[in-house]
């Protein structure tokens, strides 16, 4: 018995050494920690119960046989984070570079069918060099079974993957399907042709770090929601996420202890929205100031930076903020910023998340490059999210609310449950100036009658108390009270029961 025992150590002493001490030196030595550190930095202490330890490829091509790491080349398994229970996996660089072969797919694929059945979160941390070379279609198919899980799972349980080294070629597919892509700092990099190859087609010259690198993902190319300094701040930041997050759409959200008083008044408020109605102001000081104890998570913070996205509590429940973003482009709506809060709105709605709708929005950015760009169908599909949410939907106006735009920011026309305005809300089809050159060309010539004009808009739909008579606002609330008028929005939205009718499934405008 004591030698079986004594060989079960052994083995798992061999396992857990992955792919030797060299290549953990050398994993170390790029600023990178192993597959093993990096769960344990990710889950609560010794939660990790770990499958498939000495799980070894099948391969028999290009010597195969006389490698056969226990494991090959990921960790998987559950533990918990903050007491909940997610399960995750862990892709092992020194092993073979972590690349994918049948048997380490299978791996992830039997805990995310876990994950369904049982209803938690799915954490991928990545770190691999792709389709396990020697295995050919093998390996492709492996990535397409684990492809099609994560289509199955969407929108049933949250999945998180965290890119921390090589993620290339169709093996981006997979997070890229997850609902959250967070990367590491100058160590990730995803694209789906190398610098090499893009040489070789294009002529172009650009390093890994420019293709596909943790600034490019979050700046430009929006595939990413975030990018931390280091593997430790990156799982630290994932573990807050959850924190956020229900476990499956079989629950709801966590409600957290809080310590801020929900009535809170922040006298601030009321000199937030400058005396110019041009004057921009940053909207993220009113998130700040509703949330409780100021904690505010967001998504996508450097792209399309014009519109605001992600998680606060109000009474220690979870809710997802969109704002329009005056410092930047005024706050006006466009291609990305449609797609940014669309697909939140969306993530929000599909996990029972309530929504708070921060507006202050000039309009749609006009120009070419917008229109071409397919302004139109982009922006439908926040239009088209907003519209299609059955989660509770409070909404605040706190200046400009023009056109369409005033539609699509969650109105009461798309079933906004709560909406309430600041005094110095304005809710019309444009700006007074836009609307006097238009409606009074002949008298653009005078600049006193224009003057008049103007004033005379402004008296007229530069407030809320229009919108107010007719009931698509419902209150017309203090600045300084908004935290206590949202949280009670909320909580009398608890019991909302709201059903689309039946369908297979939308089209929403791709
Ligand atoms: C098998 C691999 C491997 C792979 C790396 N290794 N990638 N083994 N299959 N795909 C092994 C190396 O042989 C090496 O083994 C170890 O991992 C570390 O690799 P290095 O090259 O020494 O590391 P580094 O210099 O850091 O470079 C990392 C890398 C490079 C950029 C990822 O290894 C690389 O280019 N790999 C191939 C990438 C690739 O073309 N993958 C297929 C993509 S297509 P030893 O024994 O020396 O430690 C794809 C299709 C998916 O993935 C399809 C889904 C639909």
């Amino acid at each position: 018995m004591k030698d079986i025992l004594q060989e079960l150590e052994d083995r798992r002493a061999d396992a857990r050494l992955g792919g030797g001490q060299k290549r953990i030196d050398s994993q170390h030595s790029k600023g990178k920690l192993t597959a093993r550190e990096r769960i344990e930095l990710l889950l609560d202490e010794d939660s990790f119960e770990e499958y498939d330890m000495f799980i070894t490829h099948r391969c028999t091509d290009f010597g195969m046989p006389d490698q056969r790491p226990a494991g090959d080349g990921v960790i998987t398994g559950w533990g918990t984070i903050n007491g909940r229970m997610v399960y995750v996996y862990s892709q092992d660089f020194t092993v073979l570079g972590g690349s994918v072969s049948a048997t380490h797919a299978q791996k992830i694929c039997k805990i995310m069918d876990m994950a369904m059945q049982n209803g938690a979160p799915v954490i991928g941390l990545n770190d691999s060099g792709g389709a396990r070379i020697q295995e050919g279609v093998d390996a492709l198919a492996g990535y397409a079974e684990i492809f099609q899980r994560n289509i199955m799972a969407s929108g049933v349980i949250p999945q998180i993957s965290v890119i921390m080294g090589p993620c290339a070629g169709g093996a981006v597919y997979s997070p890229a399907i997850t609902d959250f892509i967070f990367m590491v700092k100058d160590s990730s990099y995803m694209f789906v042709t190398g610098p090499d190859v893009v040489k070789t087609v294009t002529n172009e010259h650009v390093t890994a770090e420019e293709l596909g690198g943790a600034s490019t993902h979050t700046k430009k190319s929006s595939v990413a929601d975030g990018a931390f300094e280091n593997d430790v701040e990156a799982l630290a930041e994932v573990r807050r996420l959850v924190d956020f997050l229900p476990l499956s759409n079989r629950e709801k959200p966590p409600v957290r202890p809080f310590f801020d008083d929900v009535a809170r008044v922040e006298d601030s408020l009321d000199t937030l929205v400058p005396a110019n109605t041009n004057t921009p102001y940053d909207m993220k000081e009113l998130i700040w100031k509703l949330a409780d104890e100021g904690d505010f998570y967001e998504i996508q913070e450097d792209f399309a930076k014009n519109i605001i996205t992600g998680f606060v509590r109000l009474e220690g429940q979870t809710v997802g903020v969109v704002a329009n973003q005056p410092t930047v482009l005024a706050g006006c709506l466009d291609i990305d910023s449609s797609r940014k809060a669309a697909r939140f709105v969306r993530f929000c709605d599909a996990f029972e998340i309530p929504i708070l709708t921060l507006v202050d929005v000039p309009g749609f950015l006009p120009g070419t490059a917008q229109e071409y760009g397919g302004v139109i169908k982009h922006g439908a599909k926040l239009l088209f999210a907003y519209g299609e949410a059955t989660v509770p939907k409070v909404t605040v106006i706190t200046r400009k609310a023009y056109g369409g735009a005033y539609d699509v920011m969650a109105s009461k026309h798309l079933r906004g449950d709560v909406n309430y305005a600041w005094p110095t809300a304005e809710i019309a089809v444009m700006g007074a100036k836009g609307a006097v050159e238009i409606l009074y060309r002949s008298e653009l010539g005078d600049p006193e009658k224009v003057a008049g004009r103007v004033a005379d808009y402004e008296d007229r739909f530069a407030n809320p108390f229009v919108a107010a008579e007719r009931g698509f606002i419902d209150e017309v609330i203090q600045p300084k009270s908004t935290r206590k008028r949202v949280a009670r929005a909320f909580a009398s939205l608890r019991g909302k029961r709201l059903q689309n009718p039946w369908k297979k499934h939308d089209n929403i405008p791709l």
